[in-house]
């Protein structure tokens, strides 16, 4: 008689074949990217009405710095104290304060005061409205090195949390934001809990930002398109002779930075390419040999997601950036991460800029896998992972590149590259006469 004990063994192998098989079967296929996480909790937490909220700050003009809180009393003062030594304040600025209503919502006093002449590369200790914690900020440096944290579609997740944790372990001078920041999606709470989540890092280093789709909040004949995102992140639209906040231009540490709105008029009959125009024609590549530019929907992307979403901006502001011999370019909007080789009207070409989708900073949509094939001759990297990027501009002809997956540890880099000015390769020379021509045009 047969032992009948053989039956569940033999089942067993099977399972473990199967199982065997299922796990070479896994290993062949793509990585599986990880999927979204949860939206971040935010405990409810008593504090004085007067005490400071949300501060973050940005550059505000030469050797100045804007400083952004909030506060739930009313007459609270728009005044900070800073000074070099820890509670030791030997300045004042005075600001201004505005406020909004949403619906059913009100907001807070937002207060927007701007301190300086301030050293460059210098910590400062700072309090706002004589009241609450003391923050300190780093200034930027005068001259190169100077690096750049870069990371878009931020979001308030569990990957966003991870993003700003690594972005916290590398050295940077100011943080780049291509767009697309809160997704509070008309829930104005969430601008408030977005505004508590990142204020560790924002309160210490300038977010220099541009808006995207979800800063738009518009509601046909009840609301305007951007009036949180106009309240609540002041930028130094003024300082650079724009009529608006949905673009600017600053410069830092021999950096010309252009800050484009993707979703506000850029033909060339709009404000915003007449204002670009005027801000070409002021920038010196001597003094600023670096020219960078920012906005949301990506020119370059070989992504599935918003294919053909930046075409039109691109047909009417392309010929011009590149007429100007524009470095890089960051997008962000679809949530992968891809670089081009230096590109213009479609083709890779020695004196087009170099373009970067970054819109992979973790918030609940998830990431952006399908991609067009075969890949476009231009598209050098590209993939679905979250995480950010670092730009380091070493000196006038030389910057380093990398993009650090949240999978990872920060200082891993799943992609680098050095990147050559256009100063240096000729390109501004040989084009100076076609800019020149393009800018004087009526
Ligand atoms: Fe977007």
């Amino acid at each position: 008689m047969m032992d009948p004990k053989p039956e569940p063994v033999f089942l067993s192998f099977l399972v473990l074949c199967f199982i065997s098989v299922l796990i070479l079967v896994n290993v062949e296929a793509d990585y599986v990217r990880p999927p979204p996480r949860k939206d971040l909790h935010f405990p409810w937490s008593l504090k004085p009405s007067s005490h400071p909220q949300q501060v973050h700050i940005s550059l505000a003009g030469d050797n100045h710095m804007r400083i952004t809180w909030i506060t739930d009393d009313k007459s609270a003062p728009s005044l900070v104290e800073y000074g070099t030594s820890p509670g030791r304040y030997t300045s004042v600025a005075q600001g201004e304060s505005t406020s909004y209503d949403y619906m059913l919502y009100s907001s807070g006093t937002i207060h927007h005061t701007v301190i300086g002449p301030l050293e460059h590369g210098t910590v400062y200790f700072y309090r706002c409205g004589g009241d609450g914690e003391e923050f300190q900020l780093k200034t930027p440096p005068a001259q190169f090195p100077i690096t750049f944290a870069v990371a878009g579609d931020l979001g308030q997740t569990g990957w966003t949390k991870s993003t700003l944790e690594h972005i916290d372990q590398c050295k940077y001078d100011v943080h780049l934001l291509p767009g697309d920041l809160s997704y509070a999606n008309y829930v104005q709470r969430r601008w408030d809990t977005f505004g508590e989540l990142v204020q560790p890092l924002a309160s210490a280093r300038p977010w220099m930002v541009t808006e995207g789709n979800h800063e738009k909040e518009y509601i046909p004949f009840i609301k305007d398109g951007f009036q949180s995102y106009n309240a609540r992140w002041k930028m130094p639209y003024e300082e650079s002779g724009s009529s608006s906040n949905l673009y600017y231009s600053f410069e830092v540490s021999g950096i010309h930075l252009i800050m484009l709105g993707s979703y506000t008029d850029y033909d060339e009959y709009s404000d915003q390419y007449r204002w670009l125009k005027a801000d070409l024609s002021k920038v010196d590549r001597k003094k600023t040999p670096w020219l960078v530019v920012l906005f949301h929907v990506p020119w370059y992307n070989s992504n599935k997601a918003h294919q053909g979403e930046g075409d039109q901006m691109m047909a009417a502001m392309e010929p011009l950036l590149y007429a100007a011999s524009v470095d890089l370019v960051f997008a962000g909007h679809v949530h992968a991460y891809e670089r081009s080789k230096r590109v213009n009207n479609g083709r890779s070409d020695r004196c087009g800029a170099v373009h970067i989708t970054i819109g992979d900073g973790g918030n609940g949509e998830g990431l952006a896998h399908k991609y067009k094939n075969p890949q476009p001759e231009w598209s050098e990297f590209r993939e679905a992972s979250f995480g950010h990027g670092e730009l380091k501009m070493v000196n006038s002809t030389h910057a380093f590149w990398s993009w650090h997956r949240n999978d990872d540890d920060e200082p891993v880099r799943s992609d680098q590259i050095w990147i050559t000015s256009l100063v240096s390769s000729g390109c501004v020379a040989e084009k100076g006469y076609e800019l020149r021509k393009m800018l004087l045009a009526p």
